[in-house]
């Protein structure tokens, strides 16, 4: 219901147009004019005050005189061409001008007018420049369109357990459902989070994705739900927040385990109510879709408290598990032909079937992320050749998935479990530049138990 009303409100914006003139009769004509044919009209004397205008009321065409004192309509012309591209511009020529028109078309300028002319030349002058603009913005949107199917195309998959991932988003996608994605980095969060926007009723509408995780906890509830200005130092206007900006479409809570503890409440009480109210503001109504993320063990956050129970099972309606790349490397083969015919500039691009086996045996601890890095690299590096097990990069062909026997050396004497353990969990952190969740990752165990066992041998980043 409410993605109607959205759409509603966006045809429904009035047509902004703004006359520029300094002969003060003419310009009360054609405001008259305009006005009675249903647009909003702005006008100004000078170009100067024009160009105020333009900036503060945003206005999708101008009608400008050439010939102004102080300011020309020349100079206008190339400002608002300079400062926002897509706004039409039409210019008023003296009787008999043609030449100067014919300069402000090559300017950028999308019509002209002529003095004097009739109130239907005016009009269907600035008819047909709203005419195009509205093209435009259907093409904007088809081509949106069509990007999001590619998109969901692009998601490649043959395991078992890949299919039943996108059979559930193929189930949840049309409903309204929250669901709460959660997978290690790289396995292709976002990529499921848009595929169920996209599948949706609301794929016409915004598609708005947060990470909880990147934006300071200070700034995160403003970012989320908007300020008016004044609200606090540096409020210099008034701001919509993610969930405003999504109204209609779908937002996506990306990190949501990051989430601070005290805003929690604040974000349960807008999915409960489906109202936000911004920093200074007055409560406002949104209507959004929630998809969440995160990579971390979410049920060890809320045994520990740092996550709450009533927001998380408003999130968990549907849960989406991605798996790790290491548990479903029949995919691998299928990924890395998609990523090379994705990155190959010229023939397409032939792999040894050794090499294919050497990809799908690593474990890939930043999941489909890594092996496309990978994948492009090795595109980069030799293109024109077959690719080989020589080709593949260094820590693949000798990483500990491939090493099979033997992978820790023990000395002849014995080791304490201990310190063994120690020295895994070091070099795991070192040889994943002390990211906490890929050494996790790489040690195939929950982030919390990497944790833990930092705090207990008393490792701590040099
Ligand atoms: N099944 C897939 N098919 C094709 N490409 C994929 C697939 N899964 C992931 N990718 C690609 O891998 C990259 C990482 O995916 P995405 O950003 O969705 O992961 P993520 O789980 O959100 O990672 P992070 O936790 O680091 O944010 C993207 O470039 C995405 O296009
Ligand atoms: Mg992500």
């Amino acid at each position: 219901m409410s993605v109607e009303r959205s759409r509603t409100r966006k045809t429904n914006r009035s047509r902004k147009v703004l006359l520029i003139d300094d002969d003060a009769s003419l310009r009360r004509v054609t405001e008259y004019s305009l006005h009675s044919a249903g647009f909003n009209v702005l006008s100004a004397a000078d170009g100067k005050q024009g160009l105020a205008s333009f900036r503060m009321d945003c206005p999708e065409v101008v009608i400008t005189d050439i010939q102004m004192p102080g300011m020309s309509g020349y100079e206008v012309l190339r400002q608002i061409k300079n400062e926002r591209p897509e706004t039409l511009v039409i210019v008023i020529t003296a009787h008999s001008s043609v030449e100067k028109a014919v300069e402000a078309m090559k300017q950028g300028a999308h019509d002209y007018l002529s003095k004097p002319f009739s109130r239907d030349e005016l009009l269907i002058v600035v008819e047909k420049a709203f005419a195009l603009l509205g093209l435009q913005q259907e093409n904007r949107r088809l081509r949106d369109e069509l990007e999001h199917q590619v998109d969901f195309s692009h998601m490649v998959g043959i395991s078992d357990v890949m299919q039943d991932v996108f059979d559930v988003v193929r189930r949840v996608a049309p409903t309204e459902a929250s669901v709460l994605i959660t997978g290690e980095s790289g396995t292709g969060k976002e990529l499921i989070a848009r595929a169920i926007h996209q599948g949706g009723a609301r794929s016409k509408e915004p598609f708005v994705a947060i990470n909880c995780a990147a934006i300071p906890a200070t700034l995160l509830e403003s970012e989320l739900f908007g300020h008016v200005r004044g609200a606090f130092t540096g409020a210099v206007r008034d701001r919509a927040g993610k969930f405003e900006q999504a109204d209609g479409g779908t937002l996506f809570l990306d990190e949501i385990g990051e989430m601070p503890l005290e805003l929690q409440p604040k974000v349960l009480r807008v999915l409960q109510e489906m109202e936000v109210e911004p920093l200074g503001g007055l409560s406002r109504s949104v209507n959004v879709r929630i998809v969440a993320a995160t990579n971390q063990d979410i049920e060890f956050a809320l045994e520990e408290g740092r996550f709450r129970e009533d927001l998380y099972y408003r999130l968990n309606v549907i849960p989406i598990e991605l798996p790790p790349l290491r548990k479903r490397a029949e995919d691998v083969p299928l990924l890395v032909r998609h990523f090379l015919e994705r990155f190959r500039t010229a023939a397409p691009i032939e792999i040894s079937a050794a090499a294919l086996e050497g990809l799908a045996s690593y474990s890939w601890p930043g999941n489909v992320r890594e092996l496309q890095n990978a994948v492009q690299r090795m595109v980069v590096l030799y293109h024109g050749e077959k690719l080989d097990l020589q080709h593949l990069p260094k820590k693949i062909i000798s990483g500990p998935s491939s090493s099979r026997g033997q992978i820790v050396k023990l000395p002849a004497d014995g080791y304490s479990l201990e310190t063994i353990e120690k020295e895994v969990v070091v070099q795991a952190l070192e040889h994943n530049d002390w990211n906490q969740t890929r050494a996790a990752a790489f040690l195939q165990v929950p982030r919390h138990t990497l944790i833990y066992r930092m705090e207990k041998y008393d490792i701590k980043k040099p």
